[in-house]
């Protein structure tokens, strides 16, 4: 029998009123009205039990900044009601993690329903992450002052790939890294721009040479830019 339940996002967060922000608009924020998939937030700091209702504290062994208490977090998750469909995929976000890929966002989609806790100050007390079987996911080598952002891309991300969200969901095939390659370049009206024109063979009205011109951009401009990616595309038989 078919799983008709939408597909659910749970975040973990010190800032909730920054939900949905830009998850409200355009495709996702559609899908959302539509019931295509739902998002709770939870405020991590209505966890905290002391009369400060302190979420932090500072890291042992010294050093800057503060760290997020592992008691309160851990009250946190607890708190989450089971998955409606007995599996959830639980993440951290944190620039330490192991970095995601359009492979585990297409996994991610496929799995009803995905936690996100998101990090603040120096990060979270390692020992939730391994208590609670935190999936620690980065969304790239670059250092953002939250985990919200990173949640709020990572949940984009799995939505549009929702049955339903993308008009076109061929499009979607197409797309950088799906066969393991940068997408090619793409052009629209006007044919003629500030003396540029599009390449004659998207002219052509001839489907096969455009498809074997795209095809040939998206393996050069991967050779290029993303040497990494088109070493494995070429591993994986996909980019020959
Ligand atoms: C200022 S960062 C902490 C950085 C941490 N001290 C480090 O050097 O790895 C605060 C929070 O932002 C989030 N964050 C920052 N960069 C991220 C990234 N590239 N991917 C995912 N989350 C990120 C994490 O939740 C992190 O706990």
């Amino acid at each position: 029998m078919t799983d008709t339940r939408p597909w659910t996002a749970r975040v973990l967060t010190l800032f909730p009123d920054m939900f949905p922000g830009p998850l409200g608009h355009s495709l996702a924020g559609r899908a959302l009205a539509d019931g295509i998939w739902t998002l709770e937030v939870v405020d991590i700091r209505a966890f905290a039990r002391d009369k400060h209702r302190a979420v932090d504290d500072a890291p042992f062994g010294g050093g800057p900044g503060m760290v997020m208490r592992p008691d309160v977090l851990a009250a946190a998750i607890d708190s989450l009601a089971p998955p409606a469909g007995g599996r959830a995929a639980r993440l951290c976000l944190t620039p330490r993690g192991v970095p995601l890929t359009q492979a585990r966002v297409r996994a991610l989609s496929g799995t009803g329903e995905v936690v996100l806790v998101c990090g603040r100050f120096e990060g979270v007390d390692q020992r939730v992450i391994e208590a609670r079987g935190l999936e620690e996911v980065s969304v790239g080598d670059f250092v953002l002052s939250g985990g919200e952002i990173a949640a709020m891309a990572v949940i984009d991300a799995c939505v549009r790939l929702l049955p339903g969200v993308v008009g076109d969901a061929a499009g979607l095939e197409e797309e950088s890294f799906e066969a393991g390659l940068l997408e090619y370049p793409h052009y629209t009206r006007p044919q003629t721009w500030e003396g540029r024109t599009v390449p004659d063979v998207l002219l052509s009205g001839h489907h096969e040479r455009i498809r074997a011109w795209r095809q040939a951009e998206a393996e050069t401009l991967t050779r290029r830019r993303r040497p990494d990616l088109w070493r494995r595309a070429r591993r994986d038989g996909g980019g020959d």
